[in-house]
């Protein structure tokens, strides 16, 4: 009786306008930039809209092969951030749909056309390494200055770079050596590195880290993150190849079959909007530049005038067979060597 009491109670307090609707839901996000971003996000976006937002979060690579897992009964309603490559993959294969933001022509033009239009871009980020000089010093061996000097035997046990499987800055690099160096020479390249490597790391994020503790001398990542490093005070420097440097252009992708797809499309539009991005250099230390020309670049975001730019493919390296192919022949042909 007391329960009915209280629900008329409730009904009444609604209908005169005491007690607010129904609360706005829930969306569920496969994050993929670092956590600080992710938990941001997790605070910032119900703030704004009253919709709460759980997250789990993994590499692009990983990503993309947990969506692909779950195509037929997704868990996740929007895929934010990561290497572009899987998004594009994902939208040709009917994981993903490209929705068109309503501040799509706000978006820098030029990342939209890299991408051909297939998703929506987020920022972007340039390839690099971060570097302990220090150790290199030590240990008589030269800053590099090129990814051909990365093959130095001097360097060996002293690099660390992202499993492409898993990372999307793994696959970045490798696809940005494919296509300085074409496929043959690109990949007897890539097989001279493997001899240096001490570490494959799951994540993008995790070399610079392991430069700054001195456990390696050089850790492929891209410079954003090797910047947020820096301002965490690790004793590193950053560098990039003047043989050429690929980059990214992170993506934002609403999951087909989404069960909370409109919260989805809020999402996405918040996370495009001036405020949404503020997000990532204010509260996420990320310093990417952000895809929303309104929104401003952080300060100390890496610009792609400093650097020796490749013109990176992203259509053909984000497609399906060329994507997968290459992970695959990389896996059998460099990861599987001894070193
Ligand atoms: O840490 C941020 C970031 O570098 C993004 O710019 C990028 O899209 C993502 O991480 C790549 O991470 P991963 O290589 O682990 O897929």
């Amino acid at each position: 009786m007391k329960r009915v009491l209280g629900l008329l109670l409730v009904l009444l307090l609604a209908s005169l306008g005491v007690v607010s609707a129904a609360p706005a839901g829930r969306v569920n996000v496969l994050c993929s930039p670092n956590l600080v971003w992710c938990d941001a996000i997790k605070v910032e976006f119900p703030k704004a809209t009253g919709i709460q937002l759980d997250y789990v979060r993994l590499s692009s690579g990983e990503a993309f092969a947990r969506m692909r897992a779950e195509a037929a009964n997704p868990s996740f309603d929007v895929w934010f951030a990561g290497t572009g490559d899987p998004h594009l993959e994902a939208v040709e294969l009917g994981i993903t749909e490209f929705y068109r933001p309503k501040s799509w022509n706000d978006l820098r033009p030029e990342f939209r056309e890299a991408v051909g239009g297939k998703y929506i871009p987020l920022y972007a980020g340039i390839l690099g390494w971060a570097q302990n000089e220090r150790l290199l010093k030590e240990k008589g061996a030269p800053v590099p200055t090129t990814w051909k000097d990365l093959t130095n035997p001097r360097y060996k046990g002293l690099i660390a770079m992202p499993n492409p499987n898993t990372s999307g800055t793994g696959y970045t690099m490798l696809a940005t050596i494919v296509q300085i160096y074409g496929e043959k020479a690109g990949f007897d390249l890539l097989k001279l590195i493997h001899r240096n490597i001490a570490q494959y790391t799951r994540g993008g994020a995790d070399p610079g880290p392991l430069t700054g503790r001195g456990e390696i001398g050089i850790g492929v990542t891209f410079l954003h993150d090797a910047i947020d490093n820096i301002l965490k005070g690790f004793p590193i420097t950053y560098g990039s190849a003047r043989d050429g440097t690929g980059f990214e252009i992170g993506g934002l992708s609403l999951v087909k079959g989404a069960r909370n797809r409109d919260n989805a499309i809020t999402f996405i539009e918040w996370a495009l909007s001036p405020d949404g991005q503020r997000v990532a250099a204010e509260l996420g230390q990320s310093y990417q530049i952000p895809s929303n020309s309104k929104t401003p670049v952080p300060r100390v975001a890496p610009r792609f005038q400093d650097f020796v730019m490749i013109k990176y493919d992203f259509l053909k390296y984000g497609k399906a067979s060329v994507r997968d192919a290459l992970i695959k022949k990389w896996s059998a042909e460099v990861f599987a060597l001894p070193r």
